[in-house]
């Protein structure tokens, strides 16, 4: 006999057909997917957020992206660099807000100086409060040594975004030179999970040429990958990128953030324990963005704490949440929106997934 839609949604172990029948789901059959994703996730975690102070260090890139702003080719960026004190002030507010974590994140540069200086102030940031705050950095490929001396002075967290796990669309979405090479990016999760960080990758959901058949695809590579976290959010189109020129093929945003709710259902169905981030992209193309991913089984936000005049300057893709509010502000906000969904932020923790907890 052929398992029913509902057959479907009792199983952790799903094959991709049955990935691809959940992702097409709409309308009540969507809710009822929706709802395992929350059901699922208060079985095996809990209903609490946990939160990751976001710093948006620089917006310098070697790298050419064809869907971000920020890519080296976009001269319209007026590009800075936080001041060691600008971080570790941000820092400091997120230790004084109860936010267990930060995450340093920035375009990527891979000179001396720059990777002397997040190894600086990984440590720097690990002298406040007696090593309080986990640090999750999201600074792109770098190499074994470079991954290895920032673990060594205190980060325990990366996150790296494949972007999309099929090769073929990966280089439909980035330039096909040396600077661009899917393996290696692969080889950088790997050489992530080897050396012991608390590991986490994604995509960006409504691609310009993106099929369910991809994005199933991607479920199935986070978890042959067994990672120990998750973020993904839509694509937004930024006009002065090259991907722009195919908006057209782009899913409305209502389509795209379905979708995306669906991803983080069917993932939290096949993998309980990890860790998920609600990206800001969803807040984005729906004013309850956020809230509608943690329902779906999403755990973690990442509230930014980059300083006003530099936030606008950050422009990965328009219309950023957030831009003009204050960190305290986004705090109380965060607080009444999720309790309105009856889940309440973790303070003062670093909020470590059990799935890598257990696997340590
Ligand atoms: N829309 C949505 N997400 C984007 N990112 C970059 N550009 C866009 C965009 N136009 C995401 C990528 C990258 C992270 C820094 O931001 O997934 O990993
Ligand atoms: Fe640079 Fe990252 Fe944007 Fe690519 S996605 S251009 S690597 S900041
Ligand atoms: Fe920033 Fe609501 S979370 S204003």
């Amino acid at each position: 006999m052929t398992p029913t839609f509902d057959d479907i949604l009792r199983r952790q172990d799903l094959d991709k057909e049955e990935i691809k029948l959940l992702l097409a789901a709409e309308g009540a059959q969507q809710e009822r997917l929706l709802r395992r994703g929350l059901e699922v996730k208060l079985q095996h975690l809990d209903n609490c957020v946990h939160l990751r102070g976001l710093i948006e260090y620089g917006n310098v890139c070697e790298k050419n992206c064809l869907y971000c702003g920020l890519r080296r080719g976009n001269d319209r960026v007026e590009r800075y660099c936080l001041s060691d004190e600008e971080v570790l002030s941000c820092a400091r507010l997120a230790h004084e807000l109860g936010y267990g974590s930060v995450a340093l994140q920035s375009g990527e540069r891979s000179d001396p100086a720059f990777i002397d200086k997040i190894e600086y102030l990984v440590r720097e940031i690990k002298k406040i409060n007696g090593g309080s705050l986990g640090i999750t950095l999201s600074l792109g490929e770098q190499t074994e040594e470079t991954y290895r001396r920032w673990f060594e002075a205190g980060a325990h967290r990366y996150l790296l975004r494949i972007e999309s796990s099929t090769e073929e669309l990966y280089y439909r979405i980035h330039p096909k030179n040396g600077r661009h090479d899917f393996h290696r990016r692969l080889a950088c999760l790997e050489t992530l999970m080897r050396l012991g960080y608390q590991t986490g990758t994604g995509v960006m959901v409504g691609l310009p040429g993106q099929s369910l058949d991809h994005l199933a695809d991607d479920l199935l590579f986070f978890k042959r990958m067994d990672v120990a976290m998750v973020g993904l959010g839509p694509y937004i189109p930024h006009p002065d990128t090259p991907l722009y020129r195919l908006r057209d093929l782009v899913p409305p945003a209502g389509e795209r953030m379905d979708l995306t709710l669906k991803m983080i259902a069917v993932l939290r169905m096949m993998m309980p324990e990890i860790n998920m981030v609600a990206a800001t992209a969803n807040q984005t193309i729906d004013p309850q963005g956020r809230e509608k991913a943690i329902a779906a089984g999403a755990n973690v936000i990442m509230p930014n704490l980059t300083p006003g005049e530099y936030r606008e300057s950050y422009f990965i893709y328009p219309d950023k949440a957030c831009v003009k509010d204050r960190p305290d502000q986004c705090k109380s906000c965060l607080d009444i929106r999720l309790a309105a969904i009856g889940h309440k932020i973790l303070y003062n923790a670093w909020g470590d997934s059990p799935a890598f907890t257990k696997k340590k």
